[in-house]
């Protein structure tokens, strides 16, 4: 049967690349059932529609979710991330944010092989403050961050599980305890208390600052890292810079509980300085694809495209999409 997948190609770029995604999917002999949906900034600007709830449980009924990016220069910066973007990783429950690095970092003479789990419904994404006496020389603005028990856990959890399965087993936590005493302190005995659950796997603790350091000087050193929303947004841009260029890192957001869709896009953004010149490389929504079919248990065409990809194609993204789409199909 056809997994049904739902299509937001979304802004700049983000069609292009889903688009060569798509024809590799299909090339590696998966059957898939897309339908498109017309959402992100240029839709907003045309109707005003971001995401609306009914929009949002047509969404509940695919297998997975395949998006682009989102975002415009002509909306102020939050109104498509928080409408879109982050209510349906809330909204559908896409607690982990699984982010894979593989790659030789400059400097570096042999390949690492990590990944980034980050918590991803949760922390200083929320939304939580707000603004007195905006526009003032007294204006005020707190931000937020909200790290539940059950929300950190469940996370570290997941991290544990994928890390015991790996061959390393080694998991570390990345966080900030030495300044957020509160949100780290929970991090770390929740960490502590799952570990206890898992005596096979290895772990270690490092503050976000210094994992930038080991990320260009010795990533190595990682086999699995769990972290909160914030520090994996920053901290997975720089692994993309460490694994061969943010034009090749992928991204899951995983409701592992299967109880909706998961989404799959890569982690960069909607490029509008290079939309329509076919300089988007499509490797990283290619590869969000992959992770995609993984979760749909088409692990074996997955692996075909991963392989494929690493023949790293040049040319421009329509190119590079038919050089990979040629290579799963063995032609
Ligand atoms: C990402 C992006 C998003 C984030 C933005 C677009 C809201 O940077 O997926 O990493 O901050 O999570
Ligand atoms: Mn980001």
């Amino acid at each position: 049967m056809a997994h049904r997948i739902a299509l937001i190609g979304g802004d700049g770029i983000g069609p292009e690349v889903t688009t060569e995604a798509v024809k590799v999917v299909r090339a590696a002999g998966v059957n898939i059932d897309t339908t498109d949906f017309d959402l992100g900034g240029q839709r907003y600007l045309r109707d005003g529609e971001i995401l609306s709830d009914s929009v949002l449980n047509e969404l509940r009924n695919f297998d997975a979710i395949l998006l682009g990016a989102v975002g415009t220069p002509e909306v102020p910066p939050g109104v498509i991330e928080r409408g879109l973007l982050l209510k349906m990783r809330f909204e559908l429950d896409l607690f982990v944010n699984q982010r894979p690095f593989i790659g030789t970092a400059p400097g570096h003479a042999t390949p690492h092989d990590f990944i980034c789990i980050r918590e991803n419904t949760e922390g200083p994404y929320v939304g939580e403050g707000g603004v007195l006496r905006k526009g003032t020389a007294h204006e005020v603005a707190t931000q937020g961050s909200v790290n539940t028990r059950m929300g950190v856990e469940r996370c570290i959890r997941y991290a544990f599980e994928l890390a015991s399965q790996r061959e390393r087993k080694h998991v570390t936590l990345v966080h900030k305890t030495n300044v957020l005493t509160f949100a780290g302190d929970l991090w770390q005995r929740a960490f502590n208390d799952v570990a206890a659950e898992f005596p096979q796997v290895e772990t270690a603790y490092n503050h976000v600052d210094a994992a930038c350091i080991y990320f260009v000087q010795d990533p190595h050193r990682y086999d699995v890292i769990v972290t909160d929303n914030l520090f994996g947004d920053i901290l997975t841009d720089l692994g993309g810079a460490v694994s061969g260029g943010i034009g090749l890192a992928s991204s899951a957001n995983l409701n592992p509980a299967r109880t909706g869709p998961s989404m799959f896009e890569p982690v960069h953004g909607s490029a509008p300085d290079i939309v329509g010149t076919g300089k988007a490389n499509p490797t990283a929504a290619i590869l969000s694809a992959a992770l995609m079919l993984d979760f749909l248990g088409e692990s074996a065409a997955a692996d075909r495209i991963r392989t494929a990809c690493a023949t790293n194609p040049t040319g421009s993204t329509v190119d590079i999409g038919n050089a990979i789409a040629a290579l799963v199909a063995g032609k």
